[in-house]
């Protein structure tokens, strides 16, 4: 560990720390990377670094498990690598992410990806990191392999596409859903029905409607419900195999995921950013192309029906879908023609701020449930828990510090991707970070990078853990029926 004093004691003082279950005024003691005390007045003996964070919020290190760094998606690839991006995330407040692999060349196997993304990421992620595996086909090697990816690999979830070229059909969806709920992992799925949005943009190009708009009217909300629906009774075929819905954009589609919670299936909703702060108008925009992506922006009646997902406890997760394809690449390549557009957008930076500041700051959602949706529920979905998602004795010390009274505009010439926008430019959030330590070291400050490439480490991942999410919900149902 060049350059880093890894014994060295930090001792954060006069903070409010902000668990997902209670908060306490306290102080917190790091030593060599772990929470080794909380408590009031904390002494300290020996040679120890005194961050005082009065009047801050001390959170647990925000988790982001939907990045794309390094994508390959064949029109181009993404402009953020696993340095770029996790020091972005860093400086947001974010220390973890999982990041979903992309396609591998035709007929490769599961294995084969891993091995690429351990390349890219490996003296590069400046905070802890881990993959989601990608399924591009089933067939009996792939369903054998799926075992090994769990147990050797640390790999606990998957991700398969309902669309896109390597999209999976129902009956091999049902495959997939059975054997990753008996190898212990977790199914996350892209639900968009393929065959509509075939017929719909082949009626709008036929017409001449190539506009960004079109983007959005060749895959209305519908498009995405249908495919929630249906996956979520795919996996009640496959034995109540957990199902996570990646960036759910439209209130109906969380109903159908309210309604097959009610009736106990494990099923998990994420959201992101974009969902609840932008809208489809944001297509008749100039630089509209800034906004391309999928599923893409909604009317903004969706914005406030998942916010009462969030309010309510039917979201469990904020990712950010980060996939930064530069404007002037989008500009070069889409001449007209949204199809042309590479899909994705960046946002690992902005993630936590926005939530605190639409959520707590605006009185929507208690610290506490910050603390839930951004760090605590995708460490226990994602196989990371008890390491991260909390700050209890022997946790791994990944914290954020927020300033409550300090604000900032948000403008991209202060972020740390390697992009050239933001899609949330121009928005004021009251509520900073304003330290990051990953593992106890500082690596970020206000609003400065001060980690390290390589630095970050793979985080081999447990397999999903049932009884952990049913005592979430359990504790979840209590408090609702308490209110
Ligand atoms: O448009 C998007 N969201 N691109 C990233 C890949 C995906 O579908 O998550
Ligand atoms: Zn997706
Ligand atoms: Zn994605």
């Amino acid at each position: 560990m060049k350059g880093l004093n890894i014994s060295m004691k930090r001792l954060i003082k006069n903070g409010t720390i902000v668990e997902a279950d209670g908060s306490c005024q306290a102080d917190l003691l790091i030593v060599q990377g772990k929470v080794t005390a909380i408590g009031p007045e904390l002494e300290v003996a020996g040679d120890v670094e005194v961050i005082d964070a009065s009047g801050c919020y001390v959170f647990p290190g925000g988790i982001d498990v939907h990045t794309h760094f390094d994508i390959d998606v064949g029109i181009a690839r993404s402009c953020d690598d696993f340095f770029t991006g996790t020091r972005a995330a860093a400086c947001g407040g974010t220390t973890t992410i999982v990041d979903h692999m992309g396609f591998g060349p035709k007929g490769c196997d599961l294995h084969h990806q891993l091995s690429v993304y351990h390349r890219a990421a490996e003296g590069k992620a400046v905070i802890d990191y881990s993959f989601h595996g990608v399924i591009q086909r089933i067939d009996e090697g792939i369903l054998a392999e799926m075992a090994s990816m769990v147990s050797e690999e640390g790999i606990s979830s998957f991700k398969f596409y309902l669309t896109y070229g390597y999209k999976l059909g129902e009956a091999d969806v049902l495959r997939a859903l059975m054997r990753l709920r008996e190898v212990g992992a977790l199914s996350t799925v892209h639900p968009e029905v393929d065959a509509a949005i075939t017929v719909l943009r082949d009626q709008l190009v036929a017409a001449g409607e190539t506009a960004p708009m079109d983007h959005a009217r060749s895959r209305p909300l519908e498009v995405e419900a249908a495919a929630v629906a249906g996956v979520i009774n795919l996996a009640r075929l496959a034995g109540d195999a957990p199902l996570y819905i990646v960036h759910l954009s439209n209130g109906l589609g969380l109903d159908y995921a309210r309604l097959a919670r009610r009736a106990g299936q494990p099923v998990w909703v994420e959201t992101c950013p974009q969902y609840l702060f932008l809208d489809e108008s944001a297509y008749l925009r100039e630089d509209a192309l800034k906004f391309i992506l999928s599923p893409p922006l909604r009317p903004n009646v969706e914005q406030e029906k998942l916010w009462s997902g969030i309010v309510d406890g039917s979201i469990d997760t904020i990712g950010t879908d980060h996939c930064n394809f530069p404007y002037s690449l989008r500009l070069e390549k889409t001449k007209g023609d949204f199809r042309c557009c590479p899909n994705g957008m960046p946002g690992a930076e902005n993630r936590m701020q926005l939530m605190f500041s639409e959520g707590v700051m605006k009185g929507r959602i208690s610290p506490s449930r910050f603390v839930e949706i951004t760090s605590t529920l995708p460490a226990k979905l994602f196989g990371m828990w008890p390491e991260k998602g909390h700050l209890g004795l022997g946790a791994d010390a990944d914290i954020v510090i927020f300033d409550p009274k300090q604000s900032s505009n948000i403008s991209h010439a202060h972020l740390h991707d390697n992009g050239d926008y933001c899609p949330f430019e121009g928005m004021v959030c009251q509520g900073v970070p304003v330290m990051t330590l990953s593992r106890g070291e500082i690596v970020a400050s206000n609003g400065q990078f001060t980690g390290r490439a390589g630095a970050g480490q793979f985080i081999r991942r447990k397999p999903f853990d049932r009884g952990l999410l049913a005592q979430h919900r359990c504790s979840q149902s209590i408090k609702g029926n308490n209110s």
